[in-house]
């Protein structure tokens, strides 16, 4: 794997909760000779650290309690985990009942925010370090905030029966609809389809045709 700077590709998928950008994430980084980033997994992870610190969102030494959290990533493959002070933390760990009712409450924290900006644009340094051909970074706000000009954006969408089923099936109990409609709501990097990118309804499509379809789309880009 080499690549040079002019080469080197983002690609920013956004969406809302279940609508499939992990799965489509992590395809495209096989096909596509990219680092895939998680920023959800990235909530997760400060949500399930604070809580175990008996820290809630409402905490007033929130930020002191944040300083004491060394961010950084290791590299699994394609994927590129965040640890905190050295550990990162099972997958069950962070898609508990526990971290699905509370991370979207930290997320809307300007300060849990913050933590978070730096670390994630530094990803793509990361991904270049690595000799990887771009990065792949999932979340609410990539395409909007952390890598507004990002050559491809994408906004993945998809009806409420199909999301419900592909949670369900997973196994996880998650109000889908109470999370997104905080992730819509608040102030700070609200889940929007950000100018320019390109929507694309991942209901009708299986995940084979949802793959094609971006990928032909960046190469009409
Ligand atoms: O993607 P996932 O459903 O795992 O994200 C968990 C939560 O993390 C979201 O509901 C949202 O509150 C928060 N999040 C965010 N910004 C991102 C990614 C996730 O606020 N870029």
């Amino acid at each position: 794997m080499s690549s040079t700077p002019s080469q080197f590709k983002i690609i920013a998928i956004d969406g809302g909760a279940a609508v499939g950008k992990s799965s489509t994430s992590k395809v495209l980084a096989e096909r596509l000779d990219l680092m895939h980033v998680d920023t959800g997994a990235h909530y997760r992870t400060l949500t399930a650290a604070l809580l175990a610190d008996g820290v809630q969102p409402n905490d007033p030494e929130l930020d002191r309690r944040l300083e004491t959290l060394d961010l950084n990533t290791q590299l699994a493959g394609r994927s590129a985990r965040l640890s905190i002070n050295g550990v990162v933390p099972e997958d069950a760990a962070i898609r508990s009942p526990e971290v699905n009712a509370s991370v979207s409450k930290f997320a809307a924290i300007p300060l849990i925010r913050q933590a978070l900006f730096e670390y994630q644009r530094d990803q793509a340094e990361v991904a270049r370090q690595a000799g990887f051909a771009g990065l792949i970074m999932e979340g609410r706000d990539i395409g909007s905030v952390i890598f507004p000009d990002a050559a491809y954006r994408f906004f993945l969408e998809a009806d409420e029966a199909t999301r419900a089923a592909r949670r369900a099936k997973e196994g996880q109990t998650d109000s889908i609809a109470d999370r997104d409609k905080m992730d819509t709501n608040r102030k700070n990097a609200p889940l929007i389809c950000p100018d320019g990118a390109i929507r694309v309804d991942t209901g009708p499509r299986t995940l084979e045709e949802v793959i094609e379809h971006i990928i032909q789309l960046i190469h009409d880009q």
